[in-house]
C-alpha cells in the first residue's frame, strides 16, 4: 500500500499504539502447571493505531501520530503502520518502554487482559503539521490532544473523540470536541449503570453528536438532535477485541467521503463486525471491496428512531 505524504492526509489519528499478543491455551495444565499454548497472534494494537490501520485498509489518506519506543517492539508497530499505508512522521520515538496488550483466552471461551502501559509522562510534538480534513483522538497524551483541539478548531477542522476508557482527562475532552463515540465500557462506568439512554442523555448535554456503541446490540444515538438506534450485522464472533476501533476508523472513511449519517452507521458497523470474525484487532479489518461485498451479501441492521 503506498503511504501518503504528510501534506495529503486526509485524517489524522492521534493516542494509543502498543503490541497485542493474544494467546490461547489449554486449560489443563501439565503436572508442574505449565500449559501449553495452542496458538498465539501477535499484531500491534491500541485504539487510535487500530483506528488507524482500519481507515487506511479503507482507502483514506491516514496519518498516525503518538508515542513509540526504540525497541523491536516498537519498531514491528512502525513496520505495520508502513504495511498498511499509514504516514508515520508525526510519531514521537524515544526511549520509552512501549505499551502491551496481553489476552489469555481459556478453551473454555473465557479470556483474561492485562496490560502495561508507561506510567503517564507528557508527551511533547508540534501540534499539527499537516492539514487533515479531520481529526481522531482516544485521549491519551491530553497535553497534545488539547493542543490538536485547539488547532483544530482555529482551522475548522472536525474532532471525534473516541471515549474508550472513562477518565477524568477523556471527560474534560468531551466538550471540547466535535463528535464523541463513547464505548459501552465507557459509559457503564460513567453512569455506574447499564442505562444506555440515560447514558446518551448525559453525555449528549456536553456534545450534541454522540454515538455509544453496544458489541453486538449495535449502536445508539443523539446527532443534532435526532437520537436512533441500529442492531448489529450478522457475524459469527471469533474475537470482539478492536470492534470499536475499527467502526471510528471506518466512521471516519465514511464521514469524509459524504455518506449520509444512517449509511455511515451501517458502514461502520459493518467494519466492526467483520472484525470479529478473525482473531486479534487487526486481522479481520476489511478493505473497500470486502466490506462492500458484506453488506451486500447479509441483511442489513434495521434502525429504530428513539
Ligand atoms: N459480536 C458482534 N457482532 C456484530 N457486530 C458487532 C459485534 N461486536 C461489535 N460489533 C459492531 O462493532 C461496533 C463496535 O463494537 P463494540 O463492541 O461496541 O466496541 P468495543 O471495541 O468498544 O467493545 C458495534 O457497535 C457493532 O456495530
Ligand atoms: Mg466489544
Amino acid at each position: 500500500m503506498t503511504t501518503p505524504a504528510l501534506m495529503d492526509i486526509e485524517l489524522l489519528v492521534h493516542g494509543h499504539s502498543c503490541l497485542d499478543v493474544h494467546i490461547n491455551h489449554d486449560d489443563t495444565p501439565t503436572n508442574d502447571l505449565q500449559y501449553r499454548i495452542q496458538s498465539m497472534v501477535i499484531n500491534g494494537g491500541g485504539m487510535a493505531a487500530n483506528a488507524a490501520i482500519a481507515a487506511s485498509r479503507l482507502g483514506l489518506r491516514t496519518g498516525f501520530s503518538g508515542r513509540l519506543g526504540i525497541d523491536p517492539f516498537s519498531q514491528y508497530q512502525m513496520d505495520e503502520f508502513h504495511e498498511n499505508g499509514v504516514n508515520t512522521e508525526l510519531v514521537v520515538q524515544q526511549d520509552y518502554i512501549p505499551s502491551l496488550f496481553l489476552a489469555l483466552n481459556h478453551s473454555n471461551g473465557q479470556s483474561e487482559y492485562s496490560w502495561y502501559q508507561t506510567p503517564h509522562t507528557p508527551m511533547v510534538s508540534d501540534p499539527l503539521t499537516c492539514q487533515p480534513s479531520l481529526i481522531l483522538l482516544d485521549g491519551e497524551y491530553f497535553n497534545v490532544a488539547i493542543a490538536l483541539i485547539e488547532t483544530a478548531r482555529e482551522q475548522n477542522i472536525p474532532v471525534i473523540l473516541d471515549a474508550c476508557f472513562l477518565s477524568d482527562r477523556r471527560l474534560a475532552l468531551i466538550p471540547k470536541v466535535d463528535m464523541v463515540i463513547a464505548s459501552h465500557d465507557f459509559v457503564r462506568e460513567y453512569m455506574q449503570s447499564e442505562d444506555w439512554h440515560a447514558g446518551l442523555r448525559q453525555l449528549t448535554q456536553h456534545c450534541a453528536k454522540t454515538i455509544i456503541t453496544l458489541d453486538s446490540q449495535g449502536c445508539l444515538w443523539h446527532w443534532q438532535g435526532e437520537e436512533g438506534a441500529m442492531g448489529s450485522w450478522p457475524v459469527d464472533c471469533v474475537d470482539g477485541l478492536g470492534a470499536g476501533d475499527a467502526f471510528h476508523g471506518a466512521f471516519c472513511a465514511g464521514l469524509l467521503r459524504g455518506y449520509a449519517f444512517y449509511d455511515n452507521l451501517r458502514f461502520a458497523s459493518a467494519a466492526g463486525a467483520l472484525c470479529c470474525t478473525r482473531e486479534g484487532s487487526r486481522a479481520g479489518l476489511p478493505d473497500m471491496s470486502t466490506i462492500k461485498q458484506f453488506m451486500a451479501s447479509h441483511p442489513e441492521p434495521g434502525i429504530t428512531s428513539v
